[in-house]
């Protein structure tokens, strides 16, 4: 087996907290092993430029507990094309790289299969507050975020039971419901709408009447920013009802993704960071460090980046029951 000697660590896509506690696993898992790290700078974007930067312990230090990437982080529409996944694969080759470790959610994880195509081995580090990868059940950054989303409901329930409101709570999510869903759950909200199951407007306002006639204090929907059904438009549905609570928007945004990783999130990211570096160094590309039955395990990147199932009928089911 040839020995690897320098490999690369990008972070891609939407940040989420525990990013850096991974670049950290990385670059001292490498160091470990005898093999050198480089940090590209922000994404596939620094990629196409080689903007590269030289990842020893002692520059990953002070880090694992910090939200966000100090390497940046960047949407880069462009590397979708053979050119320009091509033109990266020269950078990578010039400075002498011999591996790469994309850390990101799907989108990020579909570049890094195709450079991978073109013959760099390429292994991917789950990490999304999407939690949007197939066959992983978390990525790095959900425990967080989540946590963040069911702070910031709580509170809206305190204020929402005072004044007999409904409240419509807008969360991330671009296609999958997995937090909206988790979020309503964990917080006892009484309605998820998620992008995996359409919902009529009507039907949620006959709920709220329905909860309001029952006697709840308060309704809360906690609706994904990717549902078909849009937060500011249900909004608008759920006035001028007089037997009903009435309604407020709410968008919790981009706070979800910032923020100190929890315990969870940074053990994760510190056990996939070293796990890639360790299937690198094997000679394994192509594939995905994720978690599967609290286990580290790889997966396949074709896999992983196919159309994911993690809000289920059960689970939406077990919700509705909940709620009542
Ligand atoms: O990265 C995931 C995510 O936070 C989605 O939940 C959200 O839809 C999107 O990114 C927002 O992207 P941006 O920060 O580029 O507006």
């Amino acid at each position: 087996m040839a020995t690897v000697k320098r490999i690369a660590v990008l972070t891609s896509g939407g940040d989420a907290p525990g990013m850096n506690a991974a670049i950290r696993a990385v670059a001292r898992t490498a160091s470990a092993r005898g093999i050198e790290t480089v940090g590209v700078l922000d994404g596939y974007a620094g990629l196409l430029d080689g903007r590269f930067r030289p990842l020893d312990n002692r520059a990953v230090g002070g880090i694992l507990q910090r939200g966000g990437t100090m390497l940046g982080s960047a949407r880069c529409p462009s590397f979708h094309t053979r050119e320009v996944q091509q033109q990266a694969l020269t950078h990578l080759e010039t400075a002498g790289i011999e591996g790469l470790i994309v850390i990101g959610g799907n989108g990020s994880q579909q570049g890094a299969r195709a450079l991978q195509q073109l013959g760099c081995p390429v292994v991917g580090v789950a990490s999304t507050i999407d939690n949007d990868l197939a066959e992983t059940e978390t990525t790095i950054g959900v425990d967080t975020a989540l946590n963040t989303a069911i702070g910031y409901i709580d509170r809206l329930k305190d204020t929402a039971s005072s004044h007999h409101r409904a409240f419509i709570v807008e969360v991330m999510g671009r296609c999958s419901g997995y937090l909206a869903l988790m979020a309503a759950m964990a917080s006892g909200a009484e309605l998820a709408v998620v992008p995996e199951q359409d919902m009529l407007p009507e039907s949620i306002v006959a709920d709220m009447l329905d909860a309001y006639a029952r006697g709840k204090p308060h309704y809360i929907v906690v609706v994904a920013e990717g549902a078909s059904l849009k937060a500011q438009e249900l909004a608008k549905h759920f006035q001028g009802h007089p037997g009903g609570f009435e309604a407020r928007l709410s968008i919790v945004g981009h706070v979800q993704r910032g923020g100190s990783p929890s315990l969870f999130d940074r053990i994760l990211a510190s056990q996939l960071g070293a796990a890639a570096v360790d299937s690198l160094a094997k000679g394994r590309g192509g594939i995905l460090t994720g978690w599967v039955k609290g286990q580290v395990t790889e997966i396949p990147l074709e896999k992983a980046i196919a159309p994911c199932q993690k809000v289920t009928p059960e689970l939406l089911a077990l919700a509705g029951v909940l709620a009542r």
